[in-house]
């Protein structure tokens, strides 16, 4: 059985940063995010009889070991839940920049948990993938849904724990956001988040005052959504963001993704605000800025950003939809090689 699904990235607005449990990744806090329409995951996964061992390719190449062995130790979770021991072909295709705080990984393992547990005989609903899509990689539990969506941090720990984070879709009528993706550097950053948020967990000062701020940010969220209030949506993501990243520069030794590059686009924001047009930043575990504006604005954004000689490519993301199955297949593990 063969299945191909599509994911987007999302972009959190407020943030994800912290586990309470490695193992099943449950956050600290609850965290919200908007799906973008651009920097699709498309991954097939093909299960067969034949197959000695689980197979990755990225890109029609094969995988770099520690991706593949991410991706086996998922399949590994699917295959107990379907109670079927058969190894599969996994291929996958980012249309964005891997590895640069763009959310591959999101867009990756929602992707993945849509086409796995189809190709396993799986029958889940949103919710189960939701939890499914967390296994692999936090955030990806928020890109099984388009637009808005709430990934909530859940209670307890263990089975309970597990059951009660998942993601859910966010209703905000009165907004018609853009997000203006600044790309400072495509490269695979130099800190991988996993590593970085277990690091700053243990040892930044810093951290527990921000998960507190971050519960209220959170609160004020849903105010300001509800509102259709872009302005204030925009103020409690940047101060959000910043937070997190102030953790990070406390934690020891330090972490730190901003470059040269993001602090000259974070100043033609500034710029962009006192100029009277609401526009806010937003940046992950990497060097790139992206900025929420009104969909109105973004062509005025963009072209304002493109003119730091910072970015070296600058994109306009309007809200994306949620990971689907794209295509269906009876085949065998030769037909994708
Ligand atoms: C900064 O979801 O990539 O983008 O759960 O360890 O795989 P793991 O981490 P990941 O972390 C994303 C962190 C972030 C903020 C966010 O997306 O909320």
């Amino acid at each position: 059985m063969s299945v191909t699904a599509t994911a987007y990235p999302n972009i959190a607005l407020i943030k994800y940063w912290g586990k309470r449990d490695d193992a099943l990744h449950l956050p600290e806090t609850s965290s919200l995010s908007l799906t973008l329409g651009v920097f699709a995951t498309v991954t097939t996964v093909t299960v067969s009889d034949e197959l000695a061992a689980d197979s990755v390719t990225v890109a029609e190449v094969p995988a770099p070991p520690r991706f593949a062995a991410r991706v086996t130790g998922f399949l590994d979770l699917v295959r107990d839940l379907a109670g079927d021991r058969r190894r599969a072909q996994v291929c996958t295709v980012n249309t964005g920049p891997t590895g640069a705080g763009l959310a591959s990984s999101a867009s990756g393992f929602a992707a993945l948990a849509f086409a796995a547990s189809g190709a396993y005989g799986l029958d889940l609903d949103r919710r189960a993938l939701s939890r499914l899509a967390r296994r692999g990689s936090g955030s990806a539990s928020r890109s099984i849904y388009g637009g808005f969506a709430q990934w909530h941090r859940g209670e307890g720990s263990g089975a309970a724990g597990d059951l009660s984070s998942y993601a859910e879709p966010v209703e905000a009528p009165r907004l018609d956001p853009a997000l203006v993706v600044a790309l400072v550097d495509a490269r695979e950053k130099a800190v991988d988040s996993r590593e970085a948020m277990r690091r700053t967990v243990e040892t930044s000062p810093f951290y527990r005052p921000w998960v507190q701020s971050s519960e209220q940010d959170l609160r004020d969220m849903h105010t300001a959504l509800a509102a259709g209030d872009l302005a204030a949506v925009g103020e409690i993501a940047e101060r959000n963001a910043l937070g997190m990243h102030a953790t990070m520069l406390g934690a020891r030794p330090a972490v730190r993704y901003f470059s040269p590059g993001s602090m000259r686009v974070l100043d033609r924001v500034l710029a962009l605000r006192a100029a009277g047009v609401a526009a806010y930043a937003t940046m992950d575990a990497g060097p790139n800025v992206k900025v929420l504006c009104d969909r109105r604005d973004s062509a005025e954004v963009a072209a304002a950003l493109a003119e730091t000689d910072s970015a070296i490519r600058v994109l306009v993301a309007t809200p994306g939809p949620g990971a689907a199955v794209s295509g269906l297949g009876e085949s065998s593990a030769d037909d994708h090689r």
